[in-house]
């Protein structure tokens, strides 16, 4: 019996007789011949049959498939320069699994994004999302590996939280006997627990944001993974995030390089993002955007435009930091040097992409984060046991969260984040 063979390892069986399992993704025909595209979500390979090979009957079955049948092929591999990946399959013969009931809504085509976000079950078998995904679970995979290889432990944040992490116009509140609770912005808080635990810790799981912004960064249910470390500050912070991005993209660009290319993805620019990243003071941005013709102030927040903008100087991730006390968490330690601003820092990627990684060094001291929580207007009662990381052996501790989609975006070049989740969930967006 032939072996079944993967499209992604048909060219370790050249000359072999192989079974191909998967879908027909698209057909031509001339003559004699069918030249089936067939799919089995590890690549897409050129299947030749011939009439004189194969028979009637069964050169008939395939000139009446449809569009997504399943099908099982028994065919030889051979050599082909013009294929993209090296290979085509001669056919022996063809088993029909099944025989789509109707015709696939979505063909090879151009379709418009909204009638393929309401077909998102579907077109998810598409050459470039499922390209996209495959580089989400690689990136995944390249950033678990960093943190397991490197004695971080990695510990689950719980989904239901009684109180808000990144402030609380976003909240999504649910009801939880009785009570009010609410889906988690931010695995951070329980992070920091973990850290007096186990030293060095990461979460990676959703969190929930009631973005009511319609952009093409924002989703309401994205992935975040989210080190803290115990006696780390931020200059340990910001290398660790460097570190990480430098490993992650190292390690994505190794492993998926036929999937960037279907993405049409620049590696050169990938590529660039070596150590060290440019760091600058929130104040040296702004010098950066008054440069460029923006009024920026001390104590605005940098929205889209002003990433973009400072984004446009540097030619790899940049990392600004110390960003005013105003417009950031209360978890936030203040530098002890300038006490307008807090130990934080973002990370802004290049060509636009936008803030991919917030963190910061924590306010360690029972006093003063007692004031901040008073300060905004936080129930105190709901921070106790977050109190008491500062009663009993408080540290210095730092941490970031790096969002996965908009990471996933960046590294597929994608204009928007929806495409980088199988399921995305946005404003007015909670099916299929
Ligand atoms: O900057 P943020 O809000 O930081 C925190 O939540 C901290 N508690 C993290 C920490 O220090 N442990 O969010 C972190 C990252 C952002 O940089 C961005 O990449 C992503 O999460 N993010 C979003 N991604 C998609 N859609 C949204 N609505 C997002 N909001 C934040
Ligand atoms: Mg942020």
């Amino acid at each position: 019996m032939a072996p079944h063979v993967y499209v992604d390892q048909l060219k370790q069986h050249v000359g072999q007789p192989i079974v191909l399992k998967g879908w027909l993704y698209n057909m031509a025909s001339k003559g004699k011949l069918h030249f089936l595209q067939v799919r089995d979500g590890s690549g897409i390979v050129q299947a030749v049959m011939s009439k004189a090979e194969v028979g009637d009957q069964i050169f008939a079955l395939a000139g009446s498939l449809k569009q997504e049948a399943s099908i099982i092929v028994h065919g030889t591999v051979r050599e082909d320069a013009r294929s993209p990946i090296g290979v085509e399959v001669g056919v022996q013969t063809l088993e029909l699994i099944h025989q789509p009931t109707a015709d696939f809504p979505i063909s090879p085509k151009d379709h418009g994004t909204a009638f393929l976000m309401e077909q998102r079950h579907l077109w998810l078998r598409s050459r470039k999302q499922v390209a996209v995904l495959r580089v989400r679970a690689e990136i995944v995979r390249q950033i678990r590996n960093y943190f397991d290889s490197r004695g971080f432990v990695l510990m689950d944040a719980p989904m239901f939280t009684p109180s808000a992490c990144e402030g609380t116009s976003n909240l999504f509140e649910v009801d939880y006997f009785g009570d009010k609770a609410y889906l988690t912005q931010s695995g951070q808080l329980y992070g920091e627990a973990g850290a007096m635990a186990l030293g060095r810790i990461y979460t990676f799981g959703p969190t929930f944001r009631a973005e009511k912004s319609k952009t093409r960064r924002h989703l309401t249910e994205f992935w975040m993974v989210e080190p803290e470390v115990a006696f780390m500050d931020l200059d340990g912070d910001m290398e660790l995030a460097e570190d990480l991005l430098v490993e992650v993209i190292k390690g994505v660009v190794a492993n998926r390089k036929a999937e960037l290319a279907v993405l049409e993805r620049d590696l050169t620019k990938l590529e660039k993002v070596q150590k060290p990243f440019p760091r600058i003071r929130y104040e040296e941005a702004i010098e950066i955007l008054h440069k460029k013709g923006k009024d920026t102030k001390f104590g605005d927040d940098f929205g889209a435009d002003e990433e973009t903008a400072i984004s446009e100087e540097f030619d790899r991730p940049v990392m600004i930091h110390r960003y005013p006390a105003a417009i950031k968490a209360f978890y936030m330690k203040r530098d002890p040097q300038d006490p307008r601003v807090a130990l934080a820092v973002d990370v802004i990627a290049p060509d636009g992409y936008g803030e991919i990684i917030g963190g910061a060094q924590r306010e360690d001291d029972l006093a003063t984060l007692e004031a901040r929580i008073k300060e905004h207007n936080l129930p105190r009662e709901a921070f106790e046991w977050y109190l008491d990381l500062r009663r009993y052996g408080s540290v210095p501790h730092a941490g970031f969260g790096l969002g996965l989609e908009r990471t996933v975006q960046w590294i597929c070049g994608l204009h928007h984040v929806r495409e980088t989740i199988p399921f995305p969930r946005m404003m007015g967006k909670i099916e299929p």
